[in-house]
């Protein structure tokens, strides 16, 4: 397959083809209209906790040019544009609702649908209002019900124009990145707190799908980020323990309790000395199993683990998103990512596209209740410049982009119920603890100008769409 013609064009009618950012990621205007510091703002204001000092202050200003980066997406043909709501601006600090910071999203859903983009909203991409934060956060029960306040305002004006709500993305994060190794905001190094953050994180979940069910919408869903968990030498049992142990920790935690009404029992046994008991009321269960009519799955790479603490080649896992220590293993401090020999992106992450395939198949085998998925994300940062006659060469993403959009194909051809692929993303933007170091955007910022250039992955894509819809 060469980068411009997609190999396999049998695509399930209406698949959905788009793009994802998040409003921590890209909006900027950080004190505008009444929005008052997430947690990523405070985080990021704290000298060493984000590269170079980088924060999110002005992102890539699209707060201000909202209007210009839809027509973008128009451009490329995108059929959906997955984008995050900002709590701290919808409800400055958690406290009362700011109309102002509403009307934005307001603004962008009518912009979206005047171009024909179906709007693919996320409620929860990690920017906690800072003001929740200092009475606990997470690890406080009472921010699962401010969640609900917070999805009823945002679902009260926008829900006669959205239909595809996302609670949650990637929970892993926010929460054991967050409150367990600390490399992502709040920054605590607490593993009880982090367990509790889980919990609470569930809970405000299926609170949130049940009471937006109630309110008439029709599509929820959840956003995981998932990967498999390959035992470096699968006859040797430590590596064996140590990928079932990571296995439990980065994907059964979440997809269990969500699609089965319960924590996987071994998962249950490794945290009981973490507090998970303790945080788990009765009824919980029931009510954070709420059915959903969408998983979204965000892959990037797969995981080779070691239970042998000097694994050769051991490399600087990403642990989903950002940098990674070890402690956010929970439990399992003693887990290492030997190398595969396979290449690398920017982020140090393999590149393998068939984990995808496999990830996607595996979740329609290990879970009976799946609903059908959408790859909510999936993209590579790779260093990319503006060329003297104007364009972005960006080979390396462009075929990291094809290949893994050929590996969601032969997915679908092995029964997996996949209904739409999302690129991670749109604008390069601000990658959390990596600040602008890394870009993963289609198309390229200048973090000067904020100019925006289309890359050539974001031409390929476009043309891929084209012939996509062509074929069907
Ligand atoms: C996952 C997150 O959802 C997104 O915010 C992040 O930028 C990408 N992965 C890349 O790390």
């Amino acid at each position: 397959m060469t980068n411009n013609t997609p190999q396999w064009n049998n695509w399930p009618a209406g698949f959905i083809w788009g793009s994802a950012t998040a409003a921590a990621q890209v909006e900027g205007a950080a004190r505008e209209d009444g929005k008052q510091d997430s947690v990523w703002d405070a985080f990021a204001a704290v000298p060493g906790n984000v590269l170079n000092g980088d924060t999110p202050a002005t992102a890539v200003d699209h707060y201000h040019r909202m209007p210009q980066d839809v027509a973008l997406m128009k451009e490329l043909g995108l059929d959906s544009y997955r984008f995050s709501t900002s709590w701290a601006r919808v409800r400055p600090g958690g406290g009362a609702l700011n109309p102002k910071g509403l009307d934005f999203y307001s603004r962008l859903v009518d912009e979206l649908l005047e171009a024909g983009i179906l709007p693919w909203l996320t409620l929860y991409h990690w920017d906690l209002p800072q003001g929740l934060e200092e009475k606990g956060g997470w690890t406080n029960r009472d921010t699962a019900c401010r969640f609900v306040e917070y999805a009823q305002d945002v679902y009260s004006v926008l829900g006669d124009r959205v239909k595809n709500w996302t609670t949650f993305n990637e929970p892993f994060c926010s929460s054991l990145l967050g409150y367990g190794s600390g490399v992502h905001a709040p920054g605590r190094q607490e593993p009880r707190s982090a367990i509790a953050a889980v919990h609470h994180q569930h809970l405000a979940h299926g609170m949130a799908v049940t009471e937006l069910r109630s309110l008439g919408a029709e599509q929820l869903g959840i956003t995981l980020n998932l990967s498999n968990s390959i035992p470096k030498d699968p006859t040797d049992p430590v590596d064996q323990e140590a990928a079932r142990l990571f296995d439990s920790l980065q994907n059964r935690i979440f997809l269990d309790p969500i699609l089965r009404g319960a924590y996987p029992e071994d998962s249950l046994r490794d945290l009981e000395p973490f507090g998970l008991h303790e945080v788990i009321l009765p009824g919980d269960m029931e009510l954070i199993a709420a059915p959903i009519d969408f998983l979204g799955v965000n892959h990037y790479h797969d995981d080779m683990i070691s239970g042998h603490p000097n694994s050769t080649g051991a490399d600087g896992h990403g642990g989903g998103s950002g940098k990674a220590t070890a402690s956010c293993w929970i439990g399992a401090e003693h887990i290492t990512f030997p190398s595969r020999g396979l290449p690398r992106t920017a982020m140090d992450w393999e590149v393998n596209p068939d984990g995808l395939r496999r990830l996607l198949v595996r979740l329609g085998e290990e879970y009976p209740t799946l609903p059908p998925l959408y790859v909510t994300e999936n993209g590579a940062a790779y260093d990319d410049d503006v060329s003297a006659d104007g364009s972005v060469p960006d080979p390396e993403r462009t075929r990291y982009i094809l290949d893994h959009i050929a590996a969601v194909g032969r997915a679908i051809e092995s029964g997996a119920d996949v209904r739409g692929y999302f690129v991670w993303s749109l604008l390069d933007n601000f990658e959390w603890s990596w600040g602008y170091s890394k870009r993963f955007g289609i198309v390229r910022v200048d973090y000067d100008t904020q100019a925006r250039t289309i890359k050539d992955s974001g031409l390929t894509y476009g043309r891929l769409i084209a012939a996509s819809r062509a074929a069907g």
